[in-house]
């Protein structure tokens, strides 16, 4: 997977992806990806890889300051069409390797169904933890090899998945080993198809 090839499939995906993932058994799993998420208003939001916005009804109406950023143009237009009017939502292009904010610039980083996608998996969650504030949360809603382990079925799946835009054998665990002194898990929980999809809160010391 590369940025090039991410922008294609994306604007592939655009006109058809809130049928697929924002709907049904993903859009439910997505209320209970942000549950429980403790945000107050006036406090900096950041959907790193927005999409087409599916998380942006979840957090309408508690006064947040939202930053939605994303690599696809395509993608970005869809998620702009669902402001509600009078919210005020800040959309950016930007690579998710390399997010252009300040060290722990954001209260909160949603980052659902992105860290599977992005081609360098271990930077993106670097810079997500990088612009979060101590005290803050990351939400992760994301597909990730059971125990870390890939089946022979994925293998063999795993590039041709990969051609549609996501990767379904990263380790979260692996990920996650190199900031552990700066991140805390505070909830792994499985949410869709056996768990390999889960929701994952972290809070940064
Ligand atoms: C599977 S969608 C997830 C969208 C949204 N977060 C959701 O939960 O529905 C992946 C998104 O990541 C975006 N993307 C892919 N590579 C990216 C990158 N390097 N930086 C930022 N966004 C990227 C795609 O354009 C797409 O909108």
């Amino acid at each position: 997977m590369n940025n090039r090839w991410n922008k294609i499939i994306y604007k592939l995906w655009a006109p058809l992806y809130d049928r697929v993932f924002n709907a049904g058994a993903f859009a439910r799993a997505r209320v209970k990806a942000l549950s429980g998420l403790d945000l107050k208003p006036g406090q900096r939001v950041l959907l790193v890889g927005a999409g087409t916005g599916a998380d942006l009804p979840l957090l309408s109406g508690r006064g947040l300051l939202i930053t939605a950023i994303d690599l696809s143009p395509e993608m970005l237009a869809e998620a702009r069409a669902k402001v509600k009017a009078g919210e005020d939502i800040t959309f950016l292009e930007m690579d998710a390797q390399n997010l252009r904010f300040g060290d722990e610039a954001l209260d909160a980083v949603i980052a659902n169904l992105i860290v599977s996608v992005v081609p360098d998996a271990e930077r993106c969650l670097q810079e997500v933890v990088r612009v979060t504030s101590r005290g803050g949360s990351i939400v992760i809603f994301d597909k990730f090899a059971p125990n870390g382990r890939v089946s022979p079925v994925m293998k063999a799946l795993r590039p041709l998945i990969s051609l549609l835009g996501t990767d379904i054998g990263r380790d979260f665990n692996q990920l996650f080993l190199p900031h552990q002194d700066q991140v805390s898990i505070k909830e792994d929980q499985p949410l869709l198809m056996r768990g390999m999809y889960r929701k994952i809160v972290l809070m940064k010391q």
